[in-house]
């Protein structure tokens, strides 16, 4: 249901949707790994698709731990709305920092995402990086698949440390980045 879904989401908007077919749960696991569970607050995901990385955040985040999902498009939302209404969503990644003010959340301790910045146009992708640094809080962590090492050089220039895993089990294969924010 969720690759029929995501592959027709992929034909109708092949540069937003960015693949053919969700991640893995493989990449999910190393999308998560490096969060603290007892100390996270508030994560934000971007472009989370039919929700495999969402899962894992819903069954794992702390009583009292903020999720907030960022979702283009409608009906993939609205679908995430459907299994998990515990989290609150919103459509545009864009919107990170005004969305957090809504929220009333200080910042971010982690932000995860999935969202294909290769495929975007280079004021969109600054836009979004920009809201993702305003947003992450001191010591926050930006943890984000990409299927190249395209994005390497802009992430080090904006954050204090960076660094990858790579992850061959997936279609396609991808690299987790891992970005810390200086304190
Ligand atoms: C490569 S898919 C990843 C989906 C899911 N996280 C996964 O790994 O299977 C990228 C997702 O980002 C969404 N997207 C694209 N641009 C976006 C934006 N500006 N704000 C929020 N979501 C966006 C697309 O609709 C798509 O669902």
């Amino acid at each position: 249901m969720d690759k029929l879904l995501f592959l027709y989401k992929f034909l109708r908007s092949p540069k937003s949707v960015g693949s053919v077919t969700p991640s893995s749960r493989f990449l999910a696991r190393a999308m998560i790994k490096p969060i603290d569970w007892t100390a996270a607050k508030n994560i934000a995901e971007l472009g989370a698709g039919t929700g495999i990385f969402t899962r894992y955040l819903h069954q794992m985040k702390r009583h009292g731990c903020n999720v907030i999902v960022f979702e283009r498009d409608d009906k993939m939302r609205e679908r995430l709305k459907s299994l998990y209404p515990d989290l609150s969503y919103h459509d545009n990644a864009a919107e990170i920092h005004s969305v957090m003010k809504q929220h009333h959340i200080e910042k971010f301790d982690y932000i995860l995402s999935g969202l294909p910045f290769t495929n975007f146009p280079q004021d969109l992708r600054d836009r979004i990086m920009e809201g993702v640094e305003e947003s992450l809080k001191p010591g926050g962590m930006f943890i984000a698949f990409q299927y190249s090492l395209q994005m390497q050089k802009q992430l080090a220039e904006r954050f204090e440390q960076v660094d990858f895993d790579f992850v061959p089990l997936n279609i396609p294969p991808a690299f987790v980045y891992r970005c810390r924010k200086g304190e």
